[in-house]
C-alpha cells in the first residue's frame, strides 16, 4: 500500500514533534503539507522535513488533492471545526487533546465523525501509548491490584515552561488548567477504572505567578473526584515544578498499589557529588513522552492502513472534557459539582 499522505496544522511547541515523527519516525507516513500562521515554521518544514505544500489557511490545506489525513496540533479552541472540515473532505483525522472546549461544539463534531465511519479518528491521549502506562494498565486489567479504590495523579509542567505557556495562553484560550493539563489525568482515571466521574470538588491557587490571574489561568489546581462506583480520584495539576516535568500516577487497589514515575526520572544515571546523590529529571513533555508520541502516530497510520479505529476516540474526548469543565466550574463556584452527562 502506498504511503499515507499527511498534512499537519500547527508547528508550535508540540506540532514540531509530531511533524518530525511523521516525516522521519513513522513508517508508511509521508508528511506532505504544513499549515501555520508563522512563516519561519513553514520555512522550517520545507527545508528540514521535506514538506512540499505550505499553507497559512487550514481551509485551503484540506482542499489539497494530495492528502489522505490531517494531524491537528493547533490551539485547542480550533480543534472541533478543523476536525469537522477534514472529515467532510474525506480525510482521516488525528487531533491533539482536548477534542474541544465547549460540549455542544464537541457533540456536533462527534456527529460528523460518526457520519464517516470509514475514516479514522484518533485523539492525542499519548500516555495510553507509553510503555510504563501500558504495563500498569495490563496489571490492573488482570486484577493484580484487586479492585481499585483510589487513583492519584500529578501533572505539573516545569517552571521553565512558564514563559512559553503565557505566550500560548495570551494568543488563544487554553481552556484553563483542567482542560489543558488535567485532561490527560482524567483520561487515565477513566481508562484505568473503566468508570465515569460523577462529581468533583476542585480549587486552585496562584502563588508564584499571580500574573496568571489576569489570564484567568491557574498556576496550581487540585481536584477530588468520585467515580460512579465510589472509587476516588485525586488530581494535582500545575505549571510550576522547579525540578522538571512531573507526571506521576498512583493506583491503590484492594490487593496492592503501584506508582508510575514516582520520581520523574530522565534515565538510569545517578550522580554522586557535592550536591549529594542526584537523579536527573525529565524536563518537558517531548522528552518524557518521546516514545509515546511516536507510538500513537504509528497507531494512527496503522489504523488507516488496516481499516480499523484506534482505542482512543471521540467519546474519550467528550467525557474527559465534561469532567474538566466541571472542575473549572467547581473552582469558580467553590462547591462540589455534579458532572453533567
Ligand atoms: P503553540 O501555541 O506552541 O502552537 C500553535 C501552532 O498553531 C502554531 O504553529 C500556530 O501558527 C498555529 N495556529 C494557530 N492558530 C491557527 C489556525 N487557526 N490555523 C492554522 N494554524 C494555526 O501550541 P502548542 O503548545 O503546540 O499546542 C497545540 C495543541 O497541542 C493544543 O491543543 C494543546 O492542548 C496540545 N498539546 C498537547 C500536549 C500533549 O501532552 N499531548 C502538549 C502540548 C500541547
Amino acid at each position: 500500500m502506498s504511503d499515507i499522505r499527511v498534512g499537519i496544522v500547527g508547528l508550535g511547541r508540540l506540532g514540531k514533534t509530531h511533524a518530525i515523527n511523521l516525516a522521519e519516525n513513522v513508517p508508511g507516513a509521508k508528511l506532505v503539507a504544513a499549515c501555520s500562521y508563522v512563516e519561519e515554521e513553514l520555512e522550517y518544514a520545507k527545508r528540514e522535513l521535506g514538506v512540499t505544500e505550505t499553507y497559512i489557511s487550514y481551509e485551503e490545506m484540506v482542499e489539497s488533492p494530495n492528502l489522505d489525513a490531517v494531524c491537528i496540533v493547533s490551539p485547542s479552541g480550533y480543534h472541533p471545526e478543523q476536525i469537522r472540515l477534514a472529515m467532510e473532505k474525506g480525510l482521516h483525522v488525528f487531533s491533539e487533546k482536548p477534542i474541544g472546549l465547549d460540549i455542544e461544539d464537541i457533540k456536533r463534531t462527534m456527529e460528523v465523525i460518526h457520519a464517516h465511519p470509514d475514516q479514522v479518528f484518533q485523539l492525542g491521549f499519548m500516555r495510553r501509548y507509553d510503555e510504563s502506562y501500558q504495563y500498569a494498565k495490563k496489571m490492573v486489567d488482570e486484577g493484580t491490584l484487586g479492585e481499585l479504590t483510589v487513583i492519584r495523579c500529578y501533572g505539573i509542567d516545569p517552571s521553565s515552561g512558564m514563559e512559553g505557556f503565557v505566550k500560548f495562553a495570551r494568543s488563544s484560550n487554553s481552556g484553563g488548567l483542567f482542560s489543558d493539563m488535567s485532561i490527560h489525568d482524567i483520561d487515565l482515571v477513566r481508562w484505568f477504572s473503566k468508570k465515569e466521574v460523577s462529581r468533583v470538588w476542585a480549587m486552585g491557587k496562584n502563588a508564584a505567578y499571580p500574573e496568571l490571574d489576569d489570564l484567568n489561568e491557574l498556576e496550581t489546581g487540585a481536584a477530588m473526584m468520585q467515580l460512579d462506583d465510589k472509587t476516588m480520584a485525586i488530581l494535582v495539576a500545575g505549571r510550576n515544578a522547579a525540578h522538571g516535568y512531573h507526571v506521576e500516577t498512583e493506583l491503590i487497589g484492594t490487593k496492592g498499589m503501584l506508582r508510575v514515575a514516582a520520581a520523574p526520572e530522565k534515565n538510569l544515571v545517578t550522580i554522586f557529588d557535592e550536591n549529594g546523590v542526584v537523579r536527573p529529571t525529565s524536563q518537558n513533555f517531548p522528552e518524557r513522552f518521546k516514545d509515546a508520541f511516536v507510538n500513537e502516530m504509528r497507531e494512527f497510520i496503522s489504523c488507516i492502513k488496516e481499516k480499523r479505529q484506534p482505542e482512543v476516540g471521540a467519546i474519550d474526548g467528550l467525557q474527559s472534557t465534561r469532567v474538566a469543565i466541571a472542575c473549572q466550574q467547581s473552582v469558580e463556584a467553590n462547591q462540589i459539582v455534579e458532572v453533567e452527562y
